[in-house]
């Protein structure tokens, strides 16, 4: 049997034991530095994020002293991001050349800076979807490009699965996760509670040649609605949700997403089909942690089914320094 030292603390110092006891097994230390040899590249892009570098109309050219620098399709804008509490020495020449800048006001709110011409409304492409933009109020352009990565997941999946799938997707905004699901091959619902969105969303699909595909167009709160649906008995493959930390519904309901995202999950859960695909949760950097994400999703959906939950930040290839700009997290649960 071999044999192997070690020091025992005991006062004769050293003595000799049986391997079989003592480091048969890899060390944590050994683990780690093969997981780090295998996994080089996201550690150094930003640790186990999933990036949307598929983009070419879109891109974020710089970070810098809580601004971002980014290129949406021919006009660059700089925007406010309160996460970037970096400066960037070496920084891009492109931000003197900016077309117009968001300027965050002492009282609350903002209003845009146009340094030069702009159209009021452009179009941009993600492949085969087609987006209006435009510089809005509220320092949005009406994409959150980071979400490419999410609309490429689902759809990949509804591709591969060789059946009909129905999607619902919540707090769903312009609808790019709508649109990707609905290119895909996918029934979709598409529910915000704000009906200029869902009129832009419905431009979207235009734009992108899916105005002819099943998509119900909602406007109505989350709460109410996913209640509605369970009364009716719908069951949905798979679900999208992209909560605000705050919001309102369509009659000033109150949505407050660490107060309101259990119950909702409780109920989503109810409305699985018998062979769910997916569910995916997304969070913004002000809201719910991936961890938090991921144990909320065990103790709702994880509850009926037997899952696996992927729980990752989200975020952004920058063009000037090659580092990645986090944007949030997206918690994805996978059925077993
Ligand atoms: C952060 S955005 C979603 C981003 C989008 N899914 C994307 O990836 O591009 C949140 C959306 O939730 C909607 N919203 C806020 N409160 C709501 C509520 N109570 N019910 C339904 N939608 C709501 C807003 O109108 C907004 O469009």
């Amino acid at each position: 049997m071999a044999k192997k030292e070690r020091d025992d603390g005991d006062e004769d110092g050293y003595e000799t034991v049986d391997t079989e006891y003592y480091n048969i097994e890899p060390s944590l230390g050994d683990l780690l530095i093969k997981f780090v040899e295998n996994n080089k590249e996201e550690i150094f892009r930003g640790f186990f994020m999933r990036i949307s570098d598929n983009w070419i109309d879109y891109e974020l050219i710089d970070t810098a002293d809580g601004e971002r620098l980014e290129r949406w399709g021919d006009v660059t804008l700089i925007r406010p991001d309160p996460q970037i509490i970096w400066k960037n020495e070496g920084e891009s020449p492109k931000w003197a050349s900016a077309h117009a800048r968001y300027i965050r006001s002492s009282s609350g709110g903002g209003s845009w800076d146009y340094r030069r011409k702009l159209p009021e409304s452009w179009h941009i492409s993600y492949g085969s979807l087609r987006f209006m933009v435009k510089p809005t109020g509220f320092k949005h352009t009406g994409l959150f490009p980071e979400q490419a990565v999410n609309w490429d997941y689902c759809g990949d999946i509804i591709r591969a699965v060789g059946r009909p799938v129905n999607v619902l997707n919540l707090f769903a905004y312009t609808g790019g996760a709508t649109l990707a699901c609905a290119a895909a091959g996918a029934s979709v619902c598409h529910c915000d509670a704000v009906k200029g969105m869902v009129d832009w969303a419905r431009t979207n699909a235009k734009l992108s040649g899916l105005d002819d595909k099943p998509i119900r167009w909602i406007v109505d709160d989350a709460n109410k609605f996913i209640r509605r649906e369970i009364r009716r008995g719908t069951k949905y493959d798979g679900v999208i949700l992209d909560p605000p930390s705050y919001g309102r519904g369509t009659n000033g309901e109150m949505w407050k997403l660490e107060d309101s995202i259990y119950g909702l999950m409780e109920d989503i859960t109810s409305l699985l089909s018998d062979k769910p695909l997916f569910v995916l949760l997304n969070s913004y950097t002000t809201g719910l942690s991936a961890s938090v994400m991921s144990y909320l999703l065990q103790m709702t959906v994880g509850k009926r089914f037997p899952i696996e939950v992927m729980s990752e930040e989200i975020g952004l290839p920058v063009k000037q320094t090659g580092l990645s700009l986090p944007c949030g997290s997206t918690a994805v649960v996978k059925f077993l």
